[in-house]
């Protein structure tokens, strides 16, 4: 560790001279930022220098720079054959920290997105309690609530890269995950205050979306740590996130998550609905199937440079940014190699950390401008190691579309352009 850290301080050294080179580069036109209007760059004075800028509450929900428009959300068109029954990814390889800004989160619906006004929206509880419930977004604002960062990541991400490398970009390999702080109420009050029955074991969260999205939840998961939600960052959820209320089932698949929640219906026994016996199971080699596999294993992906995110500066200071968690809890530490795993080194987490969220680490180094084939691995606070893609299908094979939390490999080319590549 201590020859890392020599090893950083030098390339400091490095990085503040290569910034200079850097903004030579601009100037003689190579850089792909290369400004529309040479006029506006110094010394000149810049036209935005010249007049007055737009007044307050011009736009009176703000949105991000113009210069920022693509930071957006994206789909795969050939992949579904509707969009009300699809799915877009985060642009995890533009952002950074852990916290997913509402407008960029991944959506996966089933039968698109449910426009519920909240007067006319209720909670229903029925089943196996003692006084079944019906309650308004008002009512539920009235018992205690609590404020949880957490992680969302579809039991589908990468689920496209069992038999191979597919996709050229995290966002679409790894973004369908989103990591938002959400307030809302403990399950777990909802349910006393319905007064479950001893012989109660299940719960069926159902949504009001054209789908009734439902699933089977153990009561004991329900009575940990899930919450009924009602907002993301401090706003309201968004209608694509399920609003004006949805199911947090903190470190478990997203699917789990059920969006306008309109009713949990309390029973001794699992369902056996369609989510989890034809869809979101998972199928092994020898025709059998996995089943209720909740739990979201410790995955990691380094998503700058990616190939959405090539590195644009040649050889010298670069920064490797990328994403760790586990439904298990904290992500313990995360290394990266630069040779497709022969070295492994210790990345920086920076940031919160906190469970079941995500974990954002960087890696500084100076590049010698030739080949790399990068990687990332996770290790969770139970000791749990990300696996290689090839160790995961040895345990599972390539009939699975679910839970694929391989070892992304990234091959960055002497030209700063990077590949989805697999080694063996
Ligand atoms: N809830 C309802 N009512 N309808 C849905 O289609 N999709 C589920 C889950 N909850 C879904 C739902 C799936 S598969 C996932 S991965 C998450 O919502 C996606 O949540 P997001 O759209 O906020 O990313
Ligand atoms: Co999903």
């Amino acid at each position: 560790m201590a020859g890392t850290r020599k090893k950083t301080n030098i390339s400091r050294r490095g990085f503040l001279s290569s910034a200079a080179a850097g903004s030579a580069a601009l100037a003689a036109g190579s850089n792909p930022l290369q400004a529309a209007n040479p006029e506006n760059m110094a010394p000149n004075v810049p036209d935005w220098s010249r007049y007055l800028g737009a007044g307050v509450a011009e736009q009176p929900y703000g949105m991000p720079s113009e210069f920022e428009n693509q930071v957006i959300r994206r789909n795969v068109p050939w992949l579904t054959a509707s969009t009300e029954s699809s799915v877009s990814f985060t642009p995890i390889h533009e952002l950074d920290g852990i916290i997913t800004p509402n407008g960029v989160c991944f959506e996966r619906h089933h039968a698109g997105i449910a426009i519920v006004d909240p007067a006319d929206h209720r909670l229903m509880i029925n089943g196996l309690v003692d006084k079944p419930m019906m309650f308004t977004m008002e009512d539920l604002k009235r018992f205690p609530r609590v404020n949880k960062i957490f992680f969302l990541e579809c039991a589908a991400n990468s689920g496209m890269e069992w038999r191979g490398a597919q996709l050229n970009g995290c966002q679409f390999t790894q973004g369908m995950v989103h990591c938002v702080e959400y307030t809302g109420v403990p399950l777990k009050y909802i349910l006393e205050e319905a007064g479950v029955k001893t012989n109660a074991r299940w719960l069926m969260p159902e949504g009001a979306d054209a789908a009734a999205m439902n699933r089977s939840l153990p009561l004991e998961k329900a009575l940990d740590d899930c919450l009924v939600a009602f907002k993301m960052n401090g706003e309201a959820l968004r209608p694509e996130q399920g609003y004006p209320l949805r199911l947090v089932v903190p470190g478990w698949e997203g699917n789990l998550w059920v969006k306008w929640l309109r009713r949990i219906e309390v029973g001794d026994m699992p369902w056996q609905a369609r989510e989890e016996t034809s869809k979101y199971t998972d199928l092994m080699e020898d025709g059998s199937s996995r089943r209720f596999t909740w739990v979201m294993d410790a995955k990691s992906v380094i998503t700058s440079p990616s190939p959405q995110a090539p590195i644009t500066h040649k050889k010298g200071h670069t920064v490797i940014s990328g994403l760790a968690w586990s439904g298990r809890g904290l992500i313990d530490y995360v290394d990266i190699t630069l040779d497709g795993g022969k070295n492994w080194r210790r990345a920086r987490i920076d940031g919160l950390r906190l469970p079941k969220a995500l974990h954002r680490f960087y890696y500084e180094f100076d590049w010698d401008g030739s080949p790399l084939l990068l990687q990332s691995r996770a290790v969770d606070e139970t000791g749990y190691v990300q696996p290689t893609k090839n160790e995961l299908r040895e345990v599972r094979g390539t009939s699975s579309i679910y839970h694929n939390n391989g070892i992304q490999t990234w091959h960055v080319q002497a030209n700063g352009q990077v590949e989805n590549v697999e080694i063996s």
